[in-house]
């Protein structure tokens, strides 16, 4: 060979000898060329000499040759040590290329997964050097890089980061990645060979994507890879490619149902992977005949609109569903009615689509209420008991779901902003039903505010469908590749991601977790209502009592968000001044409530929540506003893109507190029912509360009935 003559003949004959024959002075020559290369001038010497045994060199007279390919089981590592190299992925061609001093595959190595990528010999007479894997295991493994880059045409589209724990499979973790990029990725590493493997890397892509890419751009994604020939025309490998496709996009549906089942172009493509998976007789077509079942009941469902009224105070109340269960879900296309003022306080009745924007409602609104003025001139407000004024911006949607407990909507021209003025009735409690708490045992209405809350919380329109079909949904329980938390379909997840990173950003109403949340703090106002509105001091001390217990039971039957609620309202000022009635508490009722108020406790990042909760199983209610507060804080604490790529240290962190919501409602809450003595009558007072959310009108209330001692 021409190129073994020169000065690099003599290294190179040497590097070509099996390691046992090499003589001490042939590895000493080896290890002063190690010392001069890049890729390796992180090793210590000791490694170094340890290397000089038993790196090999390869030659590759001829551009062209494969070295390995994409999908292959990783052998080696290896350094250009002259010439180049090409790395192709399949469907993309040439990515990037590698010169003198560069190395490659060491991913497929460290990770113990298929080759990310080929290797093509790009110049005529391509030396390299080989490390293969058991020696790469004994000396570099533990010493590689902590963050490995992968660059496409000289970009960076993949940094991955050795991972601290030990237990993972996958020794390297995705820091920051493109979407496109990252979908590659899980198909190659994630979803080879064994498919009821629960992968937290492609649950955290899933929980997360609609952050960094629409359910439709993903659809494409996968298309692209579906249809995509492997190079060769190797039919077995496009169709493993395949399969994994069709098992990306059954774990997609599994993970998130419902906003994917929204998207036309997922589920057209779904129909085509069953139709696929059938003709091919592939062992998926079980799996992908449940999701289209599941497309099924979703488009059933999807159909029927529902409709809801916003009564002045209280939850929106669904006045007709089409469902037997009477409980539905918020869609956007359901239609809600609410009321729209304007600055003198008369009003209008509209009935739009919850996912009508803030201009649309404001339009129809000015219209009704004859209010002549260009739409960019109109502003739509939300005026609070308290009298504070928020503008809504033009592309919000769900606005009435959205509103604080007394607050009303308004509509006027921008200049009037200041004189939109409370309604007397924002400051007098909101209409609620009248039941004397003395003849309800605290257990049975907190059973039923459980349930309520519950209802809530799990959305049960789905669930129902579900069970509709008792007899398939005993299937899907006792099936082990098809575990059960996968049918509680979860509408929050996405809404809580909505609502962290807003909703005006995704166009998205999140109406039923606004639902959720208003009942909290509605919970926690009646609390105040309740105790500022019972003006006999030995009735008020009853009714304290009751509180507590109430708390005790929401405690006990895991409704911690409930609990909190009603603490929190023992705790506003407007209650906590109340010192006759505190004194006159009994000792036990006391004692509870101290142990009570130590859990709501705020401090060291509500520790003592936290306890509570781990030591709880599911299911669960939990405090939603905290869990708001988490995913608020990992939001506005991280980027979510980094030079271009997506972080996904961030998605994983949030993935992980959505993790903790899933892990809640994993079971359905079964308590038993109290004896049913009162049981329409508190079913219905717990729907519908009576609350005061001014403090200024309760702070009033609470100096009347024991004026402030000087
Ligand atoms: P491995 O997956 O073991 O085999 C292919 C190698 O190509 C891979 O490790 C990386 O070391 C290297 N490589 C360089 N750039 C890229 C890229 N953009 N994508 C994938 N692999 C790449």
């Amino acid at each position: 060979e021409l190129s073994d003559r020169g000065p690099d003949a003599w290294l190179r004959m040497i590097l070509r000898k099996p390691s046992n024959d090499r003589t001490p002075e042939d590895l000493e020559t080896i290890y002063e060329e190690l010392m001069h290369m890049k890729p390796l001038s992180h090793l210590s010497n000791s490694m170094k000499r340890e290397l000089a045994s038993v790196i090999m060199f390869e030659a590759h007279p001829k551009s062209g040759t494969v070295v390995f390919e994409q999908g292959e089981e990783g052998r080696s590592w290896y350094l250009v040590l002259c010439g180049s190299v090409d790395v192709v992925i399949h469907g993309k061609g040439v990515v990037a290329t590698l010169h003198s001093g560069e190395d490659f595959g060491k991913l497929a190595l460290i990770n113990d997964v298929p080759r990310a990528a080929s290797i093509i010999v790009r110049e005529d007479n391509t030396h390299l050097l080989r490390v293969d894997k058991e020696d790469f295991n004994r000396i570099l493994r533990d010493v590689e890089a902590n963050i490995v880059r992968l660059k496409e045409h000289g970009k960076d589209v993949l940094i991955l980061e050795k991972s601290s724990s030990n237990n993972s499979a996958h020794k390297y973790v995705v820091m920051a990645c493109t979407a496109s990029r990252m979908v590659e990725h899980l198909l190659d590493s994630r979803l080879d060979g064994n498919t009821s493997n629960y992968d937290p890397a492609l649950d955290d892509f899933l929980l997360t994507h609609v952050v960094f890419i629409s359910p439709r751009a993903l659809v494409q994604e996968l298309r692209k890879h579906y249809s995509m020939d492997s190079p060769h025309h190797d039919r077995e490998l496009s169709e493993t490619y395949r399969r994994r496709v069709v098992f990306f996009m059954y774990r997609w549906v599994t993970t998130v149902r419902h906003p994917l089942l929204n998207e036309p172009s997922a589920v057209q493509f779904i129909e085509e992977l069953v139709a696929e998976c059938e003709r091919e007789g592939w062992e998926e077509s079980a799996l992908m005949n449940r999701i289209s079942a599941q497309v099924t009941r979703h488009q059933d469902a999807a159909a029927h609109t529902n409709k809801w009224k916003l009564p002045p105070g209280g939850q929106p109340i669904c006045l007709f569903t089409h469902n037997e269960t009477g409980c539905a879900l918020i869609k956007p296309h359901d239609d809600i009615i609410f009321r729209v003022y304007c600055a003198d306080h008369t009003y209008c009745t509209l009935r739009l689509p919850v996912a009508a924007t803030a201009e649309q409602i404001k339009v129809c609104a000015a219209d009704k209420l004859g209010i002549r003025a260009r739409a960019e001139d109109l502003i739509l407000v939300e005026v609070k008991s308290s009298g504070e004024r928020v503008v809504f911006k033009d592309c919000e949607v769900s606005i009435p779901t959205t509103l604080t407990l007394n607050g009303k909507i308004f509509v006027a021209p921008k200049e009037h902003l200041d004189a939109l003025t409370v309604i007397p009735e924002q400051e007098a409690p909101t209409e609620g039903l009248e039941l004397d708490l003395e003849d309800v045992s605290a257990r049975e209405m907190a059973y039923h505010m459980t349930m309520f809350d519950w209802d809530l919380f799990w959305n049960i329109h789905e669930v129902r469908i579900c069970l509709r079909g008792i007899n398939e949904a005993k299937v899907c329980l006792n099936n082990d590749d098809f575990p059960p938390k996968i049918h509680f379909f979860n509408c929050y997840q996405y809404e809580l991601l909505y609502h962290t990173f807003g909703r005006h950003r995704f166009g998205q109403s999140t109406a039923n977790l606004d639902v959720f949340l208003r009942r909290f703090n509605e919970l926690q106002y009646w609390v105040v209502t309740e105790i500022c509105m019972t003006s006999s001091l030995s009735k008020r001390v009853h009714v304290l009592r009751k509180i507590i217990k109430l708390a005790a039971y929401c405690r006990e039957f895991h409704n911690i968000n409930g609990m909190f609620a009603l603490v929190l309202g023992l705790s506003n000022v407007a209650v906590s001044r109340l010192s006759s009635t505190w004194d006159k508490l009994p000792g036990k009722s006391r004692k509870l409530y101290t142990q009570l108020e130590a859990t709501i406790d705020p401090s060291r990042n509500h520790r003592a929540y936290r306890g509570v909760v781990s030591s709880m199983s599911a299911p669960l209610i939990p405090f939603m506003p905290l869990l708001l507060k988490d995913m608020t804080f990992i939001h506005e604490g991280n980027k979510t893109m980094v030079d271009g790529l997506v972080n996904f240290e961030k998605m994983h962190m949030l993935a992980q507190t959505l993790r903790t919501l899933r892990y809640c409602r994993n079971r359905r809450l079964v308590i038993d029912p109290p004896s049913p003595k009162n049981e329409a009558e508190v079913r219905a007072y717990v729907r519908c509360l009576r609350t005061i959310d001014h403090q200024r009108t309760l702070n009033s209330l609470s100096n009347k009935l024991e004026p402030r001692r000087s």
